[in-house]
């Protein structure tokens, strides 16, 4: 039988060291594009690629991330004295009834793999996606987790979600060299994480986005240290694709970094001007601005 990807992995425990002091007691991932927060963006995502169990990774001083996709009591009540119906609705409605939130306190931060494999016990023998909020990936026709779960549908196997990147920047990426066997597809055959422009075998990057499956949770026992002296998925992908066929797809829609800050203030611009409420005036203004 055809298996389905029901679970996504949030690893959502890291620092955010680039964006302090900002990012001193607010997790980097409740950094809001325009009006919602990083990590809602990347639920959405989720949800729309009919995910049903969300597998928040989390760390200390992380909570407002449980909160947030959590009930409101007082601020339910307040909203409904208030008469304020519509702001009401916006805040009951961030995950839909189906969706189930898991969070697992992850003790030490010892990198992207380290996170994943505490997932381990609520996702068990099922394939799996891992969605990092940093990157953004807006596309309006078809979300980009939902484009790889159709992959995932007629492929069943792991797939990983890739964009052509300026060669100078491969230290801050993982790397793959992949045969394509069309559609966007390549058969990933090398996977390296964060290699100097001089040693990477492409400028094929893999963003934020995987679907894996379980057989990743036994790579990520195996894997030392790597890269920044962490546990590197990107190992753990390295060592999978030895036993199994690993995917790469290049994916529509538009990324933006926003674990950079130019990245992020590049979201919030193209993101406000997407907004149907602030598009017209927030347009003006930026008119205004250049000509002055
Ligand atoms: C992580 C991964 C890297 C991937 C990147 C995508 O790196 O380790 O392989 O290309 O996410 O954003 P980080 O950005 O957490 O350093």
């Amino acid at each position: 039988m055809k298996k389905v990807v029901r679970k996504a992995v949030f690893p959502v425990a890291g620092m955010g060291t680039r964006f302090l002091p900002a990012t001193k007691a607010n997790p980097k991932e409740m950094l809001p594009v325009v009006d919602k927060p990083l990590i809602q963006y990347a639920v959405e995502e989720a949800v729309a690629a009919g995910i049903e169990v969300m597998v928040f990774i989390t760390g200390r001083s992380k909570r407002a991330i449980s909160d947030h996709f959590d009930k409101a009591y007082e601020l339910e009540n307040e909203l409904t004295l208030r008469g304020k119906e519509e702001t009401l609705k916006i805040v009951q409605n961030i995950v839909p009834p189906n969706v189930t939130c898991v969070h697992i306190r992850q003790a030490e931060a010892l990198g992207l793999g380290h996170a994943v494999g505490r997932a381990k016990a609520v996702i068990g023998d099922e394939p799996f996606a891992v969605l990092l909020a940093d990157d953004l990936i807006d596309d309006d026709a078809d979300g980009c987790l939902h484009q790889m779960t159709k992959v995932f549908e007629e492929w069943q196997c792991s797939i990983l979600g890739v964009e052509r990147i300026d060669p100078s920047e491969t230290q801050s990426y993982g790397i793959v060299r992949s045969n394509s066997i069309g559609n966007s597809l390549g058969r990933v055959e090398e996977i390296v994480e964060k290699p100097r422009p001089d040693k990477a075998p492409s400028n094929l990057a893999v963003v934020g986005r995987y679907i894996l499956t379980p057989g990743i949770f036994d790579k990520l026992e195996q894997v030392t240290r790597g890269a920044g002296g962490e546990i590197q998925l990107t190992d753990a992908i390295a060592m999978l694709l030895k036993d199994e066929p690993v995917l790469s797809h290049e994916f529509h829609g538009r990324r933006y970094d926003c674990g950079s800050k130019l990245g992020y203030l590049i979201a919030t611009v193209e993101q406000g001007l997407k907004h149907p409420e602030l598009r017209d005036g927030f347009k003006d203004y930026l008119s205004n601005l250049v000509l002055d």
